[in-house]
């Protein structure tokens, strides 16, 4: 293995992460959350913006915490998308420039590969593993055969559930991002507001979660028209226990019906305490082991791109300097990065 700088910049978190065979030496990661909390979402240009400001400090950072130098690497590894294109360029500039200056390897990273290998520095691998991948812009159930073998096998027809989580916590007057006022609130609620369950047509492992905001934003609507106060805990409770439950029923048909080893949950919504409960509960008892992921690797880092790195350095799977991001790179697509 090798001395690998990661940089990750794909929304509002800039990161970067230095591994030495494997060992993780630093970990930097400078959120913007406070910045994008008063707009009630992330605005692409702010954080772009934030990105160019951040980038060498978290550099600086954890070059100093590894106790290395940029000559030291044997490669540099960047988020190259899913996710904002102003923010993806940020990241993929800085790579690029080290790449040429020092002369090293330029490894091109897929974001959720890197969120389902963040598990990695937890739990071995066991194949056929099977990864629900949740966050605020992705639903997708992804099969894996082997190491870096991504089949796309469910995703949402429409919005991803953080994305819900964040626009239902915006109604009921919470705090952005939304998903863990909507777990803590939740907790404290009782299940007394009838949401429908959403239906995703007809892919087996499909998820839909549009239809679900509308509701709560509807129902929380109409009760506030007609002078009805809207109970949140309880509000927050009925919309979590519908969310939490089609990701977990859709995970736990594809366990059957694929006969998995593992199951994986990665990506900001596994932080989420209720999910987490439920496919312990579930899985308790059956042959299928369970990785969860610890807090720190729920949130976006540079760790995890850096285990995706690893394996693409061992195959000698680098991309030329002209490498140009892809902000709607698909996971079953990872290794077509042409130079857009
Ligand atoms: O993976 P992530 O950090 O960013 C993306 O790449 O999208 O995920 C962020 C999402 C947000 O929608 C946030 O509300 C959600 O993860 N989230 C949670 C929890 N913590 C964060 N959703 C539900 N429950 C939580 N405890």
């Amino acid at each position: 293995m090798a001395k690998i700088l990661a940089i990750e910049s794909s929304c509002d978190e800039t990161a970067v992460a230095i591994t030495d065979n494997g060992k993780l030496l630093s970990n930097v990661v400078a959120t913007q959350i406070s910045v994008h909390e008063k707009f009630g979402g992330v605005m692409p240009e702010i954080a772009s913006r934030l990105h160019t400001e951040n980038i060498t400090i978290c550099l600086e950072e954890a070059l100093s915490e590894s106790g290395l130098k940029l000559e030291d690497m044997d490669a540099f590894a960047v988020t190259r998308g899913p996710g904002l294109i102003g923010c993806l360029h940020v990241g993929l500039q800085a790579a690029k420039s080290l790449a040429l200056l020092y002369q090293k390897p330029l490894i091109p990273v897929h974001h959720l590969a890197g969120h389902i290998y963040a598990n990695a520095y937890v739990g071995q691998f066991k194949f056929p593993l099977l990864c629900l991948v949740v966050s605020g812009g992705n639903t997708e159930l992804v099969l894996m055969k082997e190491d870096m073998d991504f089949e796309v096998i469910g995703e949402t027809k429409d919005d991803a559930i953080g994305e819900c989580y964040d626009k239902v916590a915006r109604v009921l007057g919470l705090p952005y991002p939304g998903g863990l006022p909507i777990d803590l609130a939740a907790k404290r609620g009782e299940h007394t507001y009838h949401l429908p369950s959403p239906d995703a047509g007809a892919g087996k492992y499909d998820f839909s979660y549009s239809g679900l905001k509308t509701a709560v934003i509807n129902l929380v609507n109409s009760l506030r028209m007609k002078g009805e106060e809207v109970n949140v805990d309880n509000m927050a409770r009925s919309f979590q226990d519908v969310a939490v439950k089609m990701v977990v029923d859709k995970t736990l048909k594809a366990v059957e019906d694929y006969q998995v080893a593992q199951v994986i949950i990665a990506g900001g919504v596994s932080a989420n305490s209720y999910l987490r409960a439920q496919m312990q509960e579930k899985l308790a008892n059956t042959s299928t082991e369970l990785i969860i992921p610890p807090l720190w690797c729920t949130t976006d880092n540079a760790a995890m791109i850096a285990k995706v790195a690893e394996h693409l350095y061992e195959k000698k799977i680098f991309a030329p300097l002209t490498l140009g991001v892809d902000p709607n790179w698909r996971i079953d697509n990872w290794m077509n990065f042409n130079t857009k």
